[in-house]
């Protein structure tokens, strides 16, 4: 048998490449991307060769991550239960795509990850797969070994001669985290206390909101169909766009979010995230579109949005549904031009203007306070005030007529 692994280069998915090596008499194929995690991802080759493994994936999907994914589920303004970004949850469904991809070059028949069998993103990783090859056998090692403890999994490397860089206790860090250009997330350890704070030297991405500079510092985004396409006039890449304004939010306190979500398996889980950049992204989206959308196009999103969110978290990017939503909210991003003025200060992202010259609906001559040239007559509110009350009205009356009898 031949299986393709999800392979970080880690202590986790070294134990699982010589443990499907040995249940499964199995040649083992490795697969690491750089989706824009911060770690390198070449010393994974060198691990991977000293157990033995001959075909060796290692991939950088930065860009494809950030324009295939991040984007558009940014032109939903999408956020889990009104707070979480979905950082991790949007990452899978790329990691699937490869890892199926390359099993159909290599001539492997199954796939194998790393994920618990008690979170979200195995069925993110399995819902996929099926989705992307319905004849795909999927293998998740930590539902089915005994090495449930970190001590024993450390045993097992000792005992393999498993080449980790990975320190008992003193290195180590206590939480479960995963990062990617779009976040970095911290669960476990001290955070399973939901009432306890989280420590301050737990955030890596950005400084806290009191200790960011006094100073405000301004940006301005340009949009094309919803998608960013340049900083202060310059034009950058999808990867570049999210990199740098990850650097800009950081700097500035922006993105930090600690919450308790509903995980799809069924339990409530506490996590931090960090996600600078595409927290100036979400607000700053919105406010293009503030100008550029129909009201009517605008609360048709707004409602769908949640469901949408739901499919991301649940692991439904792959699925009907998704598609058809995605093409929905893609045409609703045709006039969805122009500029975004930003300013960050202090931990907040503050729109303070927007603009565009080819798809602005706001119509000046309309709204003014100013006296009005006969673009809008105030007069005919009244009859649209007086119909839109009929239905309160006539409940009013009998509510009148019943209370003096
Ligand atoms: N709870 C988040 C989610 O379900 C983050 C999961 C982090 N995953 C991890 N393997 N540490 O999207
Ligand atoms: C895991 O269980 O592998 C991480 C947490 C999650 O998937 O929700």
């Amino acid at each position: 048998m031949k299986i393709v692994l999800a392979y970080s280069g880690g202590l986790d998915t070294s134990v699982i490449c010589r443990w499907l090596q040995e249940t499964y008499n199995a040649e083992v194929v490795t697969f690491t991307a750089d989706i824009g995690q911060g770690e390198e991802v070449e010393p994974a080759r060198a691990k991977a060769k000293a157990m033995g493994v001959k075909e060796i994936f290692i991939e950088d999907l930065t860009e494809d991550f950030v324009a295939n994914y991040v984007y558009p589920m940014f032109r939903a303004n999408t956020v889990y239960e009104g707070e979480y970004l979905l950082g991790t949850s949007i990452a899978r469904p790329l990691i699937t795509r490869r890892l199926v991809e390359i099993a159909r070059q290599t001539g492997a028949q199954a796939v194998a990850h790393g994920a618990t069998g008690k979170g979200n993103d195995q069925v993110r990783f399995e819902m996929g797969a099926y989705a992307l090859d319905p004849d795909i056998k999927v293998i998740a090692p930590w539902r089915d070994w005994d090495l449930n403890s970190r001590e024993a999994l450390m045993d097992f490397c000792e005992k393999h001669q498993i080449p980790v860089d990975y320190q008992r206790g003193a290195n180590k860090s206590p939480y479960s985290m995963d990062a990617n250009l779009l976040h970095i997330s911290y669960e476990g350890g001290g955070l399973e206390d939901p009432a306890a704070p989280a420590d301050e030297d737990m955030w890596r991405w950005t400084v806290a909101p009191e200790d960011a500079p006094d100073e405000p510092e301004w940006l301005e985004i340009e949009y094309e169909r919803g998608d960013p396409i340049a900083l202060n006039g310059q034009a950058l890449t999808p990867g570049a766009m999210l990199r740098t304004l990850n650097e800009l939010g950081g700097k500035h306190g922006v993105g930090r979010s600690d919450l308790v979500e509903n995980r799809y398996v069924g339990m409530k889980s506490r996590g931090c995230y960090e996600t600078p950049g595409g927290t100036i992204l979400l607000k700053s989206h919105r406010a293009i579109e503030s100008i550029t959308l129909d009201r009517e196009v605008a609360h048709l999103k707004d409602e769908m949005m949640p469901r949408y969110a739901n499919m991301i978290y649940n692991g439904y990017w792959w699925s009907p549904e998704r598609k058809v939503l995605q093409a929905l909210i893609d045409e609703s991003q045709i006039p969805v031009n122009g500029n975004v003025s930003l300013k960050l200060y202090k931990g907040s992202v503050s729109v303070v203007g927007r603009s565009s010259q080819s798809d602005s609906l706001y119509d000046a001559d309309v709204v003014t306070f100013e006296d009005d040239q006969g673009a809008y007559n105030q007069a005919d509110a009244g009859g649209f005030i007086k119909l839109n009350a009929l239905t309160v009205v006539i409940r009013s009356q009998l509510d009148h007529q019943q209370a003096e009898a």
